[in-house]
């Protein structure tokens, strides 16, 4: 690297200020010979010619499944796979950093850019996050973690202003950024658009400096979201280094002024310089790129849709016999979804059409095009659609959202499937008992209308340019399915957690769900869902058996190591994902039911037996404790769940953690007698005196059958009233005081004589 001081020395006060904002659509100000080139992202490379447009058509590149595929895979290495295909890509056109992934979090099915995000679950959503990033940096070509942090919504995307308390951002919203951070280390992360707490994400000092440089250590640069900045010396004084696109003189001399004028200190724009520099100096290191194999692509993002489409329901029909005389209906037949919309849009190479490729297998399938591109009812195209699945030995119908209702800019407004289509389907399945669903969207669609009538569902996602062979992989049975939801899908949108605060008013969206996200809401409530996160059924069946957990009781800090064997127990080769969660019986702070705290993906031929193991850190059974500003494994018991689902557990374990984190002196003069008897340093000090206490209190009130008398129990009313006001009972001479004896307790139990004040100040 460049020495630090040479570089600064080297360059003006305008010459550094004009590295802070981008010269055009996609690259940055050279620094000597060198810019900085980006793209989009995530999917594809979408790499624009021309620097200065940016929402043109832009050059062939792979269409991979987008990241809701991707993360219904469950596996990470894939996600490397397609991450270093990505970085072959990229480097092949001269792009260093592609903006993506997309790690928000999930939070309602409506979100436009769900198909653009990977689930509902931060550890699921970190661990692909992770593979993607480590698969494309090891090309050489940069990425770009977006979109830091709480963008949740398209709805106002660029004003809104996120309420959040600190426990659902710290253990829901935070850990796939964390983990692709500090793991991965990308070499840029792109703020969001939105608010927090009051503050634009671009120039937000406690997200951009205090948690992701000064906690997580991140050392490579803040670009901000297309356009983000309103205010330039704000944002880099809160640590963005990178303001997208440019040019934009103004805000280069508002950068110079607000120096020179001594508002913004020097040193915090040489230190963005040079985490540019550093920027400058990796996408250098690349040497030449190789050239792209566009067949390996396809075929790897035939491989990835293929482990990707979750097999909702099936009650035997699929998979399909070869040459069966289907009827292949509706018009994503030929015009398959294969992506989203908005900036993530990739020009493809090539689209697999599930038409040509269903063709081959069943020669003697016929089309019908079912529903019409405007979406209105067609009753001639209804009636022919079923005239032909009446004809046929079983009927495959192909939904799809339109595409235009999945994109960047705005949410979806329901969960429902065009009209037309569900009519569509009704008037097959009426006719045609075996008929199945392929589903091509980026998310949950409402079923209930047809749900029933129909023997099987799959779900093919926004499945990319060769998603038309992996679905006749699939559907022949020359894949058996292995994709599982990394969402839930709920019954409707009214039970789902933010139904009823999003997307929020005056332009505010307050996340009053906290951590119950997701199935952490569906199972804390009992609610009822379509299908669970998890869930995916196979062409062949495994069975879960011995699971053994390396130690029985263990200490915050060890790493335990939970084994099983599984079986294929059925005809086919098939994978299974295996799912750990952690349940914690009692806790002092409220928890979601289970967690997904672990996962891992097995290959099993028909009759094979492997053992899994999977491990988990101290992490996996902690919660975030605002009250200390960290994470807290409480001592106790936890159960580990290992299932094929959120909601189908096969086995468990009970383990018991003996020393938990070492915590601060929490105990003030406003603790009730429950926190004094749950704290390890104040319970031997308060047990003994407890009856004492409770019988001056009781004289001072009345006897327990004067309590009785009116329906009390003594013992449960003084449980929560803080230790103060029951001896403040007992002040019945000037000579006591309760706050004087509670700060003689207070002090026995930290182990020094300070009061209580002298230990606030
Ligand atoms: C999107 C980003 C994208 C950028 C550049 C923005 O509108 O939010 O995800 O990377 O544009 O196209």
């Amino acid at each position: 690297m460049t020495d630090a001081s040479d570089l600064l020395d080297g360059l003006s006060l305008e010459q550094k200020a004009a590295l802070c904002v981008g010269a055009s659509a996609w690259t940055t100000v050279p620094e000597g010979a060198r810019a900085v080139r980006m793209s989009d992202g995530p999917h594809g490379v979408r790499f624009v010619a021309d620097e200065h447009l940016a929402g043109r058509e832009s050059e062939p590149a792979t269409c991979f499944p987008t990241a809701v595929a991707l993360a219904s895979t469950w596996n990470p290495l894939l996600a490397r796979e397609v991450g270093a295909a990505l970085g072959a890509e990229a480097a092949a056109c001269g792009v260093d950093v592609l903006l993506g992934p997309g790690v928000n979090i999930k939070r309602t099915p409506l979100g436009g850019r769900n198909f653009e995000y990977f689930s509902e679950d931060p550890y699921l959503a970190g661990e692909l996050a992770v593979a993607w990033i480590e698969g494309l940096q090891s090309r050489g070509v940069g990425a770009s973690l977006k979109h830091f942090a709480l963008n949740n919504q398209e709805f106002q995307r660029q004003s809104i202003d996120v309420e959040i308390d600190e426990r659902a951002l710290r253990e829901i919203y935070l850990p796939a950024f964390e983990a692709a951070v500090t793991r991965a280390r990308p070499w840029t992360v792109m703020c969001a658009y939105n608010r927090v707490a009051g503050q634009l994400c671009s120039q937000h000092p406690r997200l951009l400096s205090a948690i992701l440089r000064g906690e997580w250590g991140f050392d490579g640069a803040v670009v901000s979201d297309w356009g983000a900045v309103r205010d330039r010396v704000a944002a880099l004084a809160a640590g963005l280094d990178l303001e997208m696109p440019g040019p934009r003189p103004r805000h280069v001399q508002e950068l110079v002024t607000a120096v020179t004028e001594g508002n913004l200190p020097l040193a915090t724009l040489d230190a963005a310089v040079l985490r540019l520099q550093r920027l400058t100096e990796r996408a250098a290191a690349r040497g030449a790129a190789a050239p792209v194999d566009a067949d390996a692509h396809h075929a790897l993002a035939r491989r990835v849709a293929a482990e990707s489409m979750v097999l909702l329901k099936n009650d035997g029909l699929l998979p399909l016999a070869p040459g069966a005389r289907v009827a292949l209906v509706g018009r994503s037949v030929r015009e398959p979804k294969i992506q989203g919309g908005g900036s993530s849009r990739v020009n493809p190479t090539r689209v697999d059409l599930p038409w040509d490729a269903l063709l081959a297998d069943l020669p003697g399938a016929q089309y019908a095009e079912g529903w019409a591109a405007d979406l209105r009812p067609d009753p001639a195209l209804i009636r022919e659609a079923t005239d032909a699945a009446r004809a046929s030995e079983a009927a495959l119908v192909f939904l799809a959202l339109p595409g235009e209702l999945e994109s960047e800019g705005y949410d979806r407004t329901d969960l429902t499937l065009p009209p037309a289509q569900v009519e569509l389907l009704r008037s097959v399945a009426a006719v045609q008992p075996r008929t199945a669903v392929i589903l091509n969207s980026g998310g949950a669609v409402d079923m209930r209308a047809w749900i029933g009538e129909v023997p099987a569902v799959l779900q093919a996602w926004t499945m990319g340019q060769a998603g038309g062979g992996a679905l006749a992989d699939v559907l022949m049975g020359r894949v058996s399915p292995s994709g599982k939801l990394a969402e839930t899908f709920p019954l409707a949108i009214e039970d789902t957690p933010a139904y009823l605060a999003y997307p929020g008013e005056n332009g505010r969206a307050r996340y009053d769900e906290g951590c119950y996200v997701g199935y952490r809401y569906y199972e804390a409530r009992r609610r009822p869902v379509l299908f669970p996160f998890g869930h995916g059924l196979s062409y062949t069946t495994f069975v879960y058996d011995d699971l053994r957990v390396s130690a029985s009781s263990f200490d915050a800090g060890d790493a335990l190591s939970v084994s099983l064997s599984v079986a294929n127990s059925g005809e086919a080769l098939g994978q299974e994902i295996v799912q750990l969660y952690v349940h914690d019986p009692v806790s002092r702070l409220r928890r979601p039911v289970k967690e997904l705290k672990a996962f891992a993906k097995v290959t099993l031929q028909p009759g094979e037996v492997r053992r899994v193991t999977l491990e988990l850190g101290e992490r996996a059974f902690s919660y975030y404790d605002p009250l200390h500003a960290r994470w807290v494994a409480e001592p106790g018991d936890f159960d580990v769940l290992v299932g094929a689902s959120a909601s189908d557990i096969r086995l468990r374990a009970r383990v018991t953690l003996v020393h938990g984190t070492e915590l601060p002196f929490a105990l003030t003069r406003d603790s009730s007698v429950r926190e004094w008897l749950a704290d390890p340093r104040g319970e031997p000090v308060l047990a003994p005196m407890l009856p004492q206490i409770r019988h001056g209190m009781a004289s001072a009130m009345g006897s327990d059958q004067d309590h009785q008398a009116i329906g009390m129990d003594l013992d449960r009313f003084l449980m929560d009233m803080p230790l103060v006001s029951i001896l403040a009972f007992g002040e019945t001479s000037p000579d006591v005081s309760a706050v004087g004896l509670v700060d003689e307790l207070l002090a026995r139990a930290r182990g020094d004589d300070r009061t209580a004040e002298e230990v606030t100040a």
